[in-house]
């Protein structure tokens, strides 16, 4: 496990573009995994800024999203289809058509899951899959649990998912009481895994996933058994990193 530190939320999220952006620059074809929330916002940010600087061509590229709201469509404000469109999506070269998101609104959700595992292994599997992290320890909306969870399926959002994500809605309650998600199986089949997680109020929890045990009560903390994955973080969440380990791998 590689772990990069930055100074600032920004700085790691230019960090992440850059692993994204050459998964790309030396596989066109690539499959990249993506996450919603307040995290990749920076990376988006520079992916759009590295295409139009004519460094990296998303024409060829196809997405799978981690997860969606159950209940809701991409016309919802707060689908995040919706997020992908307007965040990334739309200012990218990429093909709507090659851009996949779990159905929030499926009729027969267990089905759309199974569909969505085959969709993905049809497209050759996953090259690189961008996480964030929840409070609670979570990638994409796997909750803490007694097992790490296999394949997509439906979830109950824990209180503290709700809340954390109440900020995004009118009102708490408007917050989906469930979600579909990829499972931490198919998150830990991808080729390569880039964790971001950007400030204080992430510190514990990185310090819990990356320093604790390896437990399905922190989600996150399954990706130490990756072969392949690279931490990034800006200073305040690496804050409470134990001292020897923070400047044995700082890179700032
Ligand atoms: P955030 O969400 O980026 O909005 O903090 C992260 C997550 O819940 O995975």
């Amino acid at each position: 496990m590689e772990i990069i530190i930055k100074k600032t939320a920004e700085e790691a999220g230019r960090a992440a573009a850059r692993l994204l952006a050459e998964v790309v620059q030396k596989k066109p074809e690539s499959v990249l995994g993506l996450a919603t929330g307040s995290t990749p916002l920076p990376v988006y940010r520079e992916l759009i800024d590295m295409e139009r600087r004519g460094e990296v061509d998303f024409s060829r590229v196809h997405t799978v999203n981690l997860d969606e709201y159950v209940g809701l469509g991409p016309d919802h404000p707060q689908s995040y289809r919706r997020f992908m469109e307007e965040n990334l999506f739309c200012h990218l070269s990429i093909a709507a058509e090659n851009t996949f998101v779990p159905d929030g609104l499926a009729a027969d959700i267990p089905a759309a899951c199974d569909a969505y595992e085959e969709k993905i292994a049809a497209l050759g599997g996953i090259d690189l899959q961008l996480l964030g992290i929840g409070h609670d320890g979570h990638i994409g909306f796997n909750e803490p649990d007694r097992v790490f969870s296999v394949g997509t399926h439906q979830v109950h959002l824990t209180a503290m998912t709700r809340e954390a994500n109440a900020r995004f809605f009118p009102s708490a309650e408007e917050v989906p009481a469930s979600a579909v998600t990829m499972g931490v199986g198919t998150v830990m089949q991808a080729e390569k895994l880039v964790l971001l997680a950007t400030g204080a109020d992430k510190a514990e929890i990185v310090k819990k996933a990356l320093e604790g045990e390896v437990d399905p009560q922190v989600p996150a903390s399954v990706i130490r058994l990756h072969r392949n994955v690279t931490v990034i973080l800006d200073k305040a969440a690496a804050s409470r990193l134990s001292q020897g380990r923070e400047s044995a791998l700082k890179r700032i």
